[in-house]
């Protein structure tokens, strides 16, 4: 499946293609039971619901209520109209990469209709060995890619606004790309694009001054545990 380009714009669409194609085949699929390997979900059958999210801007008030549906965190509401650094907290296992990858799942087969964004970069900063632009191209792209890593990323530049960046686990990032994420979040560069990150409570306090909304994932309600066993094993 390959979006709708309307620019016709080689690298947009060798981009695109190759994207979705990694987000379907490699990360397109969960494991709901964490000891059994051999048992693989597809996202569209996938529940999931936020716990409590909290959502805010930090060092004011902030305000609690649950999100219908994660693309209401993309939405305008008061005092911010177009959330761009979004930290996104939840304690080990609660699922947060689980969401990074459902959301990049969902842009790759939804043809440009459910979010607002062109390109979709998905990086795991555990993997960040060097520098944090060398890891786009190592995680997300083949090795025989058709397109230098230098054009890559000046498009990304040149077309940020319609970026969205999800990086998953700050805390566990290695210390060669933390001026990198810096830059980013800072909005020294990409500063147009939208960016989601994920951590664990308490590890990105630091940079939470940098981010405009934050939320917590607090993991599944027991009437979401209730029908996730149903689901699960009823097959
Ligand atoms: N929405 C969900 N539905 C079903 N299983 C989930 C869901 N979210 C997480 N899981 C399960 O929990 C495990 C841990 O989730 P993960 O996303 O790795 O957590 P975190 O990144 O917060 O440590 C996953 O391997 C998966 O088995
Ligand atoms: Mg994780």
């Amino acid at each position: 499946m390959i979006m709708q380009n309307r620019s016709g714009d080689a690298v947009l669409h060798l981009m695109q293609e190759s994207l979705c194609d990694h987000y379907q085949s490699v990360l397109g699929w969960i494991q709901p039971i964490m000891w059994n390997e051999s048992f693989h979900d597809s996202h569209r059958t996938y529940l999931y619901k936020f716990g409590n999210c909290i959502t805010g801007v930090p060092g004011y008030e902030m305000h609690s209520k649950p999100l219908d549906s994660y693309h209401n965190m993309f939405s305008s509401r008061p005092g911010c109209a177009k959330p761009r650094r979004i930290l996104v907290e939840g304690e080990a296992g609660v699922g947060k990469s689980t969401f990074l990858c459902k959301i990049a799942y969902d842009w790759s087969i939804s043809n440009g209709k459910l979010l607002p964004y062109t390109i979709v970069i998905l990086v795991e900063l555990k993997q960040v060995k060097g520098s944090f632009q060398d890891a786009i191209l190592q995680q997300l792209f083949p090795t025989d890619f058709r397109i230098p890593l230098t054009k890559l990323l000046s498009h990304l530049a040149t077309h940020q606004e319609n970026v969205l960046f999800l990086l998953d686990g700050f805390d566990e990032a290695n210390f060669s790309c933390l001026k990198h994420l810096q830059d980013i979040l800072g909005g020294r560069i990409f500063r147009n694009s939208c960016v989601v990150l994920t951590s664990r409570p308490g590890k990105a306090t630091h940079i939470q001054r940098m981010m405009d909304t934050r939320l917590v994932i607090t993991g599944f309600t027991t009437e979401n545990i209730r029908s996730l066993c149903v689901q699960v094993f009823s097959r």
